[in-house]
């Protein structure tokens, strides 16, 4: 066991405390390019199995988990869609659970409860309700939720909800997106995703067209949202590289705050058979043309960083994520299939699996924290999930690291970070996102070199177990070139 202040790593397992030369790490991220991202961990059957918990002993685990956490995150998952985009990654209920939002958020409300009673009352620091597509059930279940969350919890003011809609519940229901503002939400992220209407339909998109997005914009804008994102996505099997750039023009044209660009990820969608169509050189002469364009509009980030914002001094990304992202802050997920993460464990909810709502009801009604999967884990994943969600913004904060874990960033990491420091791909900046912590603002960021090789790059700190993955999947002859 490895110990600071309260925290207790359980010792890692054989297959973590091998370590593999960083070259050879380096070259298994590019060449599994399509998994080797910020969605850590990979293959968790195998990497993560050793550390799992088995059901009895949750709540005595969950309960020192959160022991010395007085603030955290919160982030509440609605499982509705009109219907399931085909490249959709998250937990989304099939068609015959879609008139069930009633059930689902009473059941949303009673976990909240349920922690609350469980853990004591804790601050909250950063709040996203996501999905799905929260902006599905009415309003006011929303409403009544956010009203659960604050009297069980305090809200903070620092704390600013966000939300997620689609172009078409904004475009057609303006009240709901008057009634998000009034009940206290101030951020709000809309999926176009991409604006081609062929590609559209091969993605099942079609009926969130290009015919919403205007009056969309207009009905939030009127609602009072001055922090507005737009999701675009690429590396998708027939994008061209116009398609991709009217993408583009078209979401600097709805003039919002922010635009996130996502590299579509392939694994468990429905077009997952796609992947092999997309090659690396498509995706870096995308995010090359993205970056570009955005810039040329006033849109800036810095490299590796997906989420451009033209408001100087604002990351463009929610309080909650921030905060996870700069910080490592820990996050309760309440809902189906959503994630928890604190400083010693990550667990999945029930119906992470199955993305049906049953064992979800199932153990609310039974009183039981709905946890699918706990893992207990060594320091060793917990630092490199840290760090893999660092790389959202391509920096890692190294006193947030040596506050989280009581260790150095590049002791911990030293061969790594030589590696990186040598061939280009990182160097120390000053912290270019900041979230007003009295944290030293001195970080290891990615390169504009560092960020073309973003899956090799992020690679070098994923835990032995995962990279030995990675490169048992990656064939001998696959030499990368830099
Ligand atoms: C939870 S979704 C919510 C947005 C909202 N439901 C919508 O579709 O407009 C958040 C974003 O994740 C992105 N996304 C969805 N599936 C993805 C995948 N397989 N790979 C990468 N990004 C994905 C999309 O850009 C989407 O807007
Ligand atoms: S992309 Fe958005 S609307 Fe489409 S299935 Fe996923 S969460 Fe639902």
């Amino acid at each position: 066991m490895q110990r600071t202040n309260a925290r207790i790593w359980p010792s890692a397992a054989p297959g973590d405390t091998v370590r593999f030369r960083p070259s050879d790490v380096f070259a298994a991220g590019e060449a599994n390019h399509h998994i080797s991202n910020t969605a850590y961990p990979i293959a968790h059957r195998e990497t993560f199995w050793p550390y799992r918990i088995e059901r009895e002993r949750h709540k005595e685990v969950v309960a020192a988990a959160f022991a010395d956490l007085d603030a955290i995150c919160l982030y509440s998952h609605i499982p509705f869609c009109e219907s399931r985009c085909f490249f959709c990654e998250y937990t989304v209920v099939g068609k015959k659970e879609i008139g069930s939002t009633e059930i689902y958020m009473r059941a949303l409300d009673e976990e909240t409860r349920l922690y609350a009673e469980f853990l004591g009352s804790r601050k909250i620091r950063g709040f996203d309700i996501g999905g799905g597509t929260p902006s599905y059930p009415r309003a006011e279940f929303i409403e009544n939720h956010i009203e659960t969350v604050n009297r069980y919890f305090t809200i903070l003011p620092e704390c600013e909800i966000s939300i997620e809609t689609t172009p078409k519940i904004a475009a057609q229901e303006m009240e709901k997106m008057k009634a998000y503002f009034k009940m206290g939400v101030r951020r709000i992220s809309m999926g176009v995703q991409v604006t081609q209407p062929d590609l559209l339909k091969v993605l099942g998109r079609e009926t969130n067209g290009v015919e919403h997005h205007f009056r969309a914009r207009d009905h939030i804008r009127a609602a009072g949202f001055q922090k507005f994102n737009i999701d675009v996505m690429y590396g998708f099997a027939g994008q061209s590289l116009a398609a991709w750039q009217a993408t583009l023009e078209h979401a600097i044209r709805l003039g919002p705050e922010y635009i996130t660009l996502y590299r579509m990820r392939y694994k468990l969608t429905r077009i997952s058979h796609q992947a092999h169509a997309v090659n690396i050189e498509q995706v870096r002469e995308q995010a090359k043309l993205a970056k570009e364009i955005l810039a040329s509009a006033g849109y800036i980030a810095n490299p590796g960083k997906n989420t451009y914002s033209r408001v100087a001094q604002d990351t463009g990304t929610s309080a909650y994520l921030t905060r996870r992202v700069i910080e490592g802050a820990p996050y309760l997920g309440l809902g189906l299939g959503a994630q928890t993460f604190t400083d010693t464990t990550i667990s999945y909810n029930s119906g992470a699996v199955g993305k049906n709502m049953a064992p979800y009801l199932r153990d609310i009604e039974k009183r039981m924290l709905p946890l699918q999967d706990l893992y207990h884990l060594p320091r060793e994943h917990m630092m490199a999930k840290m760090v893999a969600v660092s790389f959202y913004f391509g920096e890692v904060n190294l006193a947030a690291f040596r506050q989280k874990f009581g260790a150095d960033f590049e002791v911990v990491y030293a061969d790594a970070v030589r590696f990186a420091l040598t061939e280009g791909f990182m160097e120390y900046t000053a912290s270019q996102n900041g979230t007003n912590l009295a944290l030293e603002h001195k970080s290891i960021s990615l390169t504009e070199r560092g960020a073309k090789y973003f899956n090799g790059v992020i690679a070098l700190f994923f835990a032995p177990s995962v990279q030995n993955y990675l490169i048992r999947k990656t064939p001998k002859r696959e030499a990368i070139a830099v």
